[in-house]
């Protein structure tokens, strides 16, 4: 590998070809960062569920693309403009920014800033791309492609870390589990006392249960085909597990109810991406006064959704990085890693070099998967 503050660098990323295609690690060169950018070396990224989603196309089908929206690094060179972080900074990268100036960071409504967007072209800000391969342009995921030795991602979608902080830990911080904790506490808003049902107990399901716990929720009742997430689910704050699909022939929502007094749950929070689910979600929540929050994604582009729990008045409401603003809002969350609080080490369950990164689709598969670390 080459590396020069002044040069295209020359690394490994794992690059995904088309649809399904297995990952190939592969020769890549990054461009030095233009004025608002910077370039950071990978320390540590991790596996989220939309990682998959995106070897499948989504949300567009563009390729070659060097996925990975989750890691930790070390700040290695900075355009002219940037004034937040400097060479040395330890860093993760965001797929939103937060201006706190735009209508929408003002408005206290929603974390999805107008100046520094959700980019889903695989593009820098600019429309361009710092990456190429065998001179051919490489497309990244939101924001950057983590799973890569090096990356270029705008200065203002990246959080300044304490060197000190755990860094795995700080990868998964940078999407499934915060999102999952966010959507308890920003998005739903859980009260003390209320009850909480979680579809999916991965990383997101996981974190969803503990922002619920921290919250005060008393009753938080964990959902999933496979039994292994019992333990886990335990370990975050659940109080109930379901193991769906294999218990009784009811519907998940049935099962809710039973667990929740016959109404249903204050909160239900849908974090399998499995389409079918999200009216089981609806239908788990009271009627009326029930929100459900739709946290899992899908490459599908329409999913039918059941009329009468909104016709009477409940709530759908979806989350991107569970409502929480980058520079507002993490913090909250450092400090609770910090202080010990949370139980992010319940995540690893596999970890992987670059070398055996074209394993990662596997592992992912496997029923004891929770996060898959990369070390680089
Ligand atoms: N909205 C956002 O900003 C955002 C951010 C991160 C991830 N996501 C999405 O959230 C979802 C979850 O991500 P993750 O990393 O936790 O995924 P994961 O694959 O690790 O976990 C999903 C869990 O759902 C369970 N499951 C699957 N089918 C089920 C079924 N039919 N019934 C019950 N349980 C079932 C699985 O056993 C697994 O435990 C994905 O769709 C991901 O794309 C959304
Ligand atoms: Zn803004
Ligand atoms: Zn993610």
């Amino acid at each position: 590998m080459s590396k020069s503050s002044f040069q295209v660098i020359t690394c490994k990323a794992a690059v995904c070809w088309g649809p399904e295609e297995p990952l190939k690690v592969e020769d890549i060169q990054v461009e030095l960062p233009k004025s608002s950018e910077i370039r950071v070396k990978m320390l540590y990224a991790s596996v989220c569920s939309s990682d998959i989603l995106c070897t499948k196309g989504f949300p567009i089908p563009i390729f070659p693309r060097v996925l990975g929206h989750e890691g930790v690094g070390v700040v290695e060179s900075v355009g002219d403009e940037v004034k937040e972080v400097k060479e040395g900074d330890m860093v993760i990268p965001s797929f939103i920014g937060e201006c706190r100036e735009c209508d929408n960071c003002l408005s206290g409504k929603t974390n999805l800033c107008l100046k520094y967007p959700l980019i889903l072209n695989g593009l820098m800000l600019d429309g361009t791309s710092r990456l190429s391969v065998r001179g051919q342009k490489l497309y990244h995921s939101f924001t950057c492609g983590t799973w890569a030795e090096y990356i270029v991602i705008d200065a203002n979608y990246v959080v300044k870390i304490d060197p000190s902080f755990h860094l795995p830990f700080a990868s998964f911080i940078s999407c499934g589990y915060s999102t999952g904790f966010g959507s308890a506490w920003k998005e739903a808003k859980v009260e003390k006392g209320s009850s909480v049902a979680v579809i999916g107990l991965g990383a997101v399901g996981l974190g969803v249960i503990e922002g619920a716990r921290i919250q005060g929720a008393t009753k938080i009742i964990g959902i999933d085909i496979n039994d292994r997430k019992r333990e886990k689910g335990q370990a975050f704050g659940m109080t109930d597990f379901i193991h769906s699909g294999h218990e009784s022939d009811k519907p998940i929502s049935e099962l809710v109810k039973d667990l929740s007094g016959g109404f249903g749950v204050d909160y239900c929070f849908e974090c399998t991406g499995v389409p079918g689910l999200v009216n089981e979600a609806l239908l788990s929540a009271k009627i009326g006064a029930g929100k459900t929050i739709l946290v899992g994604a899908t490459e599908e582009a329409t999913v039918p959704i059941i009329f009468l729990p909104l016709l009477c008045g409940g709530t759908l409401k979806g989350t991107v990085f569970g409502g929480l603003k980058i520079k507002s809002d993490l913090p909250f969350i450092f400090d609770k890693c910090h202080n010990k609080e949370l139980h992010l080490h319940e995540l690893l369950t596999h970890q992987v070099s670059m070398a055996e990164m074209d394993k990662i689709l596997q592992l992912a598969k496997q029923q004891d998967c929770v996060k898959i670390l990369i070390k680089f």
